[in-house]
């Protein structure tokens, strides 16, 4: 069985849609690479470790942000499948977007320890708990291109990547990240399509609103 993929397309000058025709039983990815190897070897994507841990290959399938190598053909349940690069990303060629303007923003929310005081620190599992599931954020993009103010603000993954160091019990950076994060976070609307696609489940949207609660606290001095 078969099914047609619609990938929209750009060559650096203009974007057009192209049709393939794909077998049913693989991944989105797999197809990418069945149709790179087989029909046309000029189409561009972005891949690497093909099992949803590198975030490299997100891309709007059927209008959603989703892992390429994580997503089922089948499970799509549709005859054809539209492919389209993320949104909210410069496209540099068919699906390749360009992330240095994400990473960039990444930077602006300190994503690393802060440590003013030196010496050994021990840490309680309970205490890894309070951040490990913010680890687990894969740099993918997804909720960047769900998001509707994206354009005008740090978008979710920023302040994912802050709130991961500001509940690490080693950190003492809490209050510099929030300083850098006050003037970067209000325009969100909580529409939280954010949380709808992230692959990990982190709940960037849920996320935001904690973040801005910390930083208005902080403002307020309380
Ligand atoms: Fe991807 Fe989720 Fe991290 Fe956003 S928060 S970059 S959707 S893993
Ligand atoms: Fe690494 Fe899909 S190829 S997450």
């Amino acid at each position: 069985m078969e099914v047609i993929f619609r990938i929209k397309r750009f060559d650096g000058g203009s974007s057009y849609w192209d049709e393939f025709k794909v077998p049913i039983n693989m991944t989105v990815l797999e197809a990418l690479f069945y149709i790179k190897e087989n029909i046309d070897s000029t189409l561009a994507f972005r891949a690497f470790c093909r099992m949803g841990i590198c975030g490299s290959c997100a891309i709007r399938i059927n209008k959603k942000p989703m892992l390429a190598c994580e997503t089922q053909i089948s499970k799509l349940e549709k005859e054809t499948i539209e492919l389209e690069p993320l949104k909210n990303f410069n496209v540099i060629k068919d699906l390749v977007t360009d992330f240095e303007g994400f990473f960039k923003k990444q930077k602006l929310a300190k994503p690393y320890l802060i440590r003013k005081s030196k010496g050994e620190i021990q840490q309680t599992p309970k205490q890894l708990e309070e951040y490990y599931k913010y680890t687990l954020c894969i740099k993918c993009g997804a909720c960047v291109s769900a998001c509707p103010v994206a354009k005008r603000c740090l978008g979710p993954a920023p302040v994912v990547a802050a709130h991961r160091f500001n509940r690490d019990s080693r950190d003492e950076g809490k209050e510099e990240r929030l300083k850098a994060l006050s003037d970067h976070i209000w325009h969100c609307h909580f529409v939280s399509d954010c949380s709808e696609v992230c692959p990990k489940n982190l709940h960037p949207a849920e996320v935001v609103q904690k973040v801005r609660l910390e930083v208005l606290k902080f403002n307020l001095g309380w």
